[in-house]
């Protein structure tokens, strides 16, 4: 009997058949779709579960997830980062220490000279001369770094060589980021990094200081500065980068938050926050 290649397609079913065997050949695969489909249906249903119940129920309930969402002190943390070398990020002039406080909490700190001051300290690694230079009256800025990354993030360090231009410049990695002790990070804790970076500048400057806040650095910033007043502590002047005036705004107006913005995420989004 003469038997004739036909090609078939029907959605998934398209293979090259025998014209003999057609209908059991086409029982068969109706069979694979529907399983096909059943298992499609599974996935779907198991994705769905998971980001709109477990996901959600997880973040409102574990304060891990919430500090680890807010903080991205994980995020854009390079393992070959040079803390210790601030030149190796083109700021020239700029020296890399460390500050002990609160029990034994380490904070890395970085301290950029005013450009009309690196003629003398360019080359130099002296403590003494940067010493001098912060207690020289010229303006200083303290720099809050927003969520993920460190003080080495490169837009950072851009700001630095523009602000450098007239300011001194001290960027710093709240505990949990950077090279700083890495312990679980909390809101009263990064402020009171934050004021004890601002008494240690105070302490050792002349000159007005400024404070820049960027993203969630400008909340950890003005948290610390309305602390610091009740001490009698003001600064001359706050610039704010990109600041918010709540974590629900902040998250909803989040580039990935926008992508979908119906009725059921806000509900979604009023839940867990
Ligand atoms: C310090 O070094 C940098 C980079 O090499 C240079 O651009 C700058 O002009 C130098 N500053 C002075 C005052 O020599
Ligand atoms: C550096 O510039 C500041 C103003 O930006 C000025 O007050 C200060 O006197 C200058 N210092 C030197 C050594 O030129
Ligand atoms: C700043 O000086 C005050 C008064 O001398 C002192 O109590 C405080 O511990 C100092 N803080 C820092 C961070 O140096």
């Amino acid at each position: 009997m003469k038997s004739t290649e036909v090609r078939k397609k029907s959605g998934i079913c398209s293979y090259s058949y025998s014209l003999l065997l057609e209908g059991q050949k086409y029982a068969h695969c109706r069979k694979t779709s529907i399983r096909v489909a059943f298992a499609t249906f599974k996935l779907l249903t198991l994705l769905f579960i998971v980001i709109f119940v477990i996901f959600p129920l997880s973040y409102k309930y574990s304060y891990k997830l919430q500090s680890s969402a807010v903080f991205l002190n994980f995020v854009h943390a390079p393992s070959d980062a040079k803390y210790k070398d601030p030149a190796s990020y083109g700021l020239y002039a700029s020296r890399n220490f460390y500050l002990t406080h609160d029990g034994g909490i380490t904070l890395g700190v970085w301290q950029v000279l005013p450009e009309n001051l690196t003629y003398f300290g360019n080359d130099t690694k002296d403590d003494r001369y940067f010493e001098e230079s912060l207690a020289n009256g010229q303006d200083v800025i303290i720099y809050h770094h927003g969520n993920a990354g460190t003080r080495l993030t490169p837009h950072r360090v851009e700001l630095y060589a523009v602000l450098r231009k007239h300011f001194h410049v001290i960027a710093f990695d709240y505990r949990s980021y950077g090279d700083s002790s890495s312990v679980d990070p909390s809101e009263e804790k990064l402020v009171i990094d934050s004021m004890f970076i601002y008494e240690w500048v105070h302490n050792r400057t002349k000159g007005n200081i400024f404070i820049w806040g960027h993203s969630l650095g400008t909340s950890l910033a003005i948290h610390s500065l309305a602390r610091l007043q009740t001490k009698g502590l003001k600064p001359a002047g706050v610039f704010l980068e990109a600041p918010f005036n709540n974590m629900k705004e902040e998250i909803s107006e989040f580039p990935l938050a926008r992508v979908s913005h119906q009725h059921s995420s806000r509900k979604l989004l009023d839940f867990i926050t």
